[in-house]
């Protein structure tokens, strides 16, 4: 039997390599380090997995597609789970397991595995794409079965040659990749403990933010963000940029108790600087180029959609359907959106696009006025006309 591992270097991964096959009887493990920019170096990652037994090391870099083909599909639905999260970690499942079900099928693996335990969202999200990509190729999950504790985890890696965390390893849980951390356990774990500013790498604490405030001009194309201040970036670069410039003024951090799928309720830091600083310019240009109608229904769009990613349904035939009416919408949401950086805050000072529906003539309360005052009469009679007659029943 051959196995695709998704693999990450660290314990819980690196011990699934010996345990797949001295207690599951895997032949052949071949591990699968996808990049999506975690900042880790995957050399040596490839080596350990080696090391840890497996036949073949995969790395592979998908900063590219994860950037292009999940998180500006995502930034076109302003998708924010339970109207905060930005989804950072979840968007990065469902393009993990097609990098695994593309090299079980290329390698003919019988299965793909992952570290996931059965208490996280992450499971969820791999075990369902995986399915919904190729329903014939088995899920393993090793972790979810193993019942070892941190220690005997260690202690059973060490007898297979997996060598123990050098430092003492750290008491949170952090995932990692270009669009955020998100960070949890630990003292974490009680929801009232404020989070110690060492645990943020991507956003600086206000009090070491500049006390100048700094213009940034986002332009978008069909929903798509495409420069910084006028330059035309690749995808990756802009998202690079766009963290540093945000965390650099302290944009970007959320603490929340969000809802799993598995029913837990969980405390987690965030840090997302790009991802919620274009959601947020996004959502303002199709304020500008959107009719009233399309912006509202959009929104019950956009909370399923948010749900969709969550709850691990990114291949799934409902997420498909509202891809088409999404992409739809943002035909002519292009244009260009100022934020300012101060202090923590990123604001929208202004925006334009060649596709605004803003009239400044209906809109003026100066000389130039188009609007027909009259008819706002007519039409409070009528549109009010329930809620007299009501009145006038009710209280006589
Ligand atoms: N709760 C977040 C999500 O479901 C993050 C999960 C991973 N976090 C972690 N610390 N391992 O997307
Ligand atoms: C895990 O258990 O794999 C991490 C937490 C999560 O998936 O939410």
């Amino acid at each position: 039997k051959k196995v695709v591992l998704a693999y990450s270097g660290g314990v819980d991964t690196s011990v699934c390599i010996p345990y797949l096959m001295q207690e599951w009887g895997v032949e052949e493990v071949i591990t699968l380090a996808a990049d999506l920019g975690q900042g880790d170096e995957l050399g040596p990652i490839q080596e350990k997995a080696l090391r840890c037994g497996a036949v073949e090391s995969l790395v592979i870099d998908g900063k590219e597609e994860f950037v292009q083909d999940y998180a500006f599909r995502s930034i076109q639905a302003n998708a924010l789970y339970e109207n905060r999260y930005p989804l950072s970690t979840a968007l990065a499942r469902p393009l993990i397991a097609k990098m695994l079900v593309e090299a079980a099928e290329k390698y003919g693996a019988d299965a793909v595995a992952h570290g996931c335990t059965g208490k996280g969202n992450d499971q969820v999200r791999f075990d369902i794409s995986i399915m919904a990509l190729n329903p014939n190729l088995k899920v393993l999950a090793p972790a979810r079965e193993w019942k070892m504790s941190r220690e005997e985890t260690i202690a059973y890696g060490e007898k297979y040659g997996v060598e123990s965390p050098v430092k003492k390893s750290s008491p949170y849980s952090i995932d990692r990749n270009i669009l955020g951390r998100s960070i949890e356990a630990g003292p974490l774990e009680d929801p009232m403990t404020e989070p110690t500013e060492e645990i943020y790498l991507m956003t600086k604490a206000i009090a070491d933010t500049p006390n100048e405030p700094e213009y940034v001009d986002i332009g978008f194309e069909k929903g798509i963000p495409v420069s910084l201040n006028g330059v035309i970036l690749d995808p990756v670069v802009l998202v690079e940029r766009l963290n540093e410039i945000a965390g650099n003024h302290g944009v970007g951090r959320l603490d929340m108790v969000e809802n799993r799928v598995v029913g837990i309720k969980s405390r987690e830091i965030y840090e997302a600087p790009a991802l919620l600083v274009l959601i947020d310019a996004h959502r303002d240009l199709e304020s500008l180029t959107q009719t009233a109608d399309v912006t509202h229904y959009k929104n019950t769009v956009e909370e399923i959609y948010s749900q969709l990613i969550y709850r691990g349904l990114w291949y799934s035939p409902l997420k498909e359907a509202l891809d088409a009416f999404i992409v739809k919408t943002q035909e002519r949401v292009t244009g260009m959106v100022r934020v300012k950086f101060f202090k923590g805050n990123a604001n929208v000072a202004g925006r334009k696009s060649d596709y605004s529906i803003y009239d400044a003539e209906l809109a003026t309360y100066g000389m130039e006025d188009q609007f027909d005052h009259k008819a706002a009469e007519g039409f409070i009679y009528i549109w009010g006309l329930p809620t007299k007659v009501w009145a006038q029943k009710m209280r006589g």
